[in-house]
């Protein structure tokens, strides 16, 4: 599966990039307004740091607009991803954008239905909001599932990117399930490493070194 790693927070993605952790990244609009900073900027910077996808949205609402957005987006770098939201002005906008040879991430899904769609419009990923459907009392999982099931059935090639990813839970699941590709924040991803038993093995080595009076340098 590959990691992609929902910030735009520049530091955060160069640590988790330098551990070879970051196959590609996701922003949308709340996470560049949390990094303070512009968004042709920052979005510039992380492709200069990252060589896989880098999603960029879209803020239109209207087609044309989108595409015409998108394609400024794409002036940026190779691997910008333009995303667009799972609205049918969306759609058009990626059909629009796929056929210009351009890679799209159709995002705000939250149905197999819109994923369907999402494929069949050309989308290179499609995301799934994993966490805001738990928000709501539904299983985010299982339209992971059913995506997977569904696309299989058909040989659709779009990616199935699982997003608003809130646990290591859901990082687990999404890989056992099959998803090509989850995004994270980096608080998720340090937490991946994380284990109670790692932790007291550790402590118990440390101690009976120390004990022994031994030292390797
Ligand atoms: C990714 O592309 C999404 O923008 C992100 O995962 C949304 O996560 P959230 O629901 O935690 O905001």
């Amino acid at each position: 599966m590959k990691f992609f790693v929902d910030t735009a927070e520049i530091d955060e993605i160069r640590e988790l990039n330098e551990l070879g952790m970051v196959d590609g990244v996701t922003t949308n609009p709340s996470l560049i307004r949390k990094s303070g900073r512009d968004i042709i900027d920052v979005t510039r910077e992380i492709c200069d740091i990252v060589s896989g996808p880098v999603s960029a949205e879209v803020t239109a609402t209207e087609s044309e607009q989108m595409i015409a957005e998108g394609k400024k987006l794409a002036e940026i770098a190779d691997n910008i991803a333009i995303k667009v939201p799972l609205t049918w002005d969306g759609l058009k906008a990626c059909k629009a954008l796929s056929d210009l040879g351009q890679m799209v991430n159709v995002t705000l899904c939250f149905s197999v239905n819109q994923a369907l769609l999402a494929a069949k419009a050309g989308a290179t990923f499609v995301s799934p909001f994993i966490g805001r459907l738990d928000d709501i009392n539904l299983d985010g999982l299982d339209l992971i599932g059913d995506i997977r099931l569904i696309y299989d059935n058909y040989g659709y090639d779009t990616q199935i990117l699982a997003a608003s990813i809130r646990t290591v839970n859901h990082v687990t699941q999404s890989a056992l399930i099959g998803a090509d590709v989850m995004t994270a924040p980096p608080s998720v991803i340090k937490s991946l490493a994380s284990h109670p038993l790692t932790d007291k093995g550790l402590a118990a080595f440390l101690s009976d070194i120390e004990q022994a009076g031994q030292k390797i340098i």
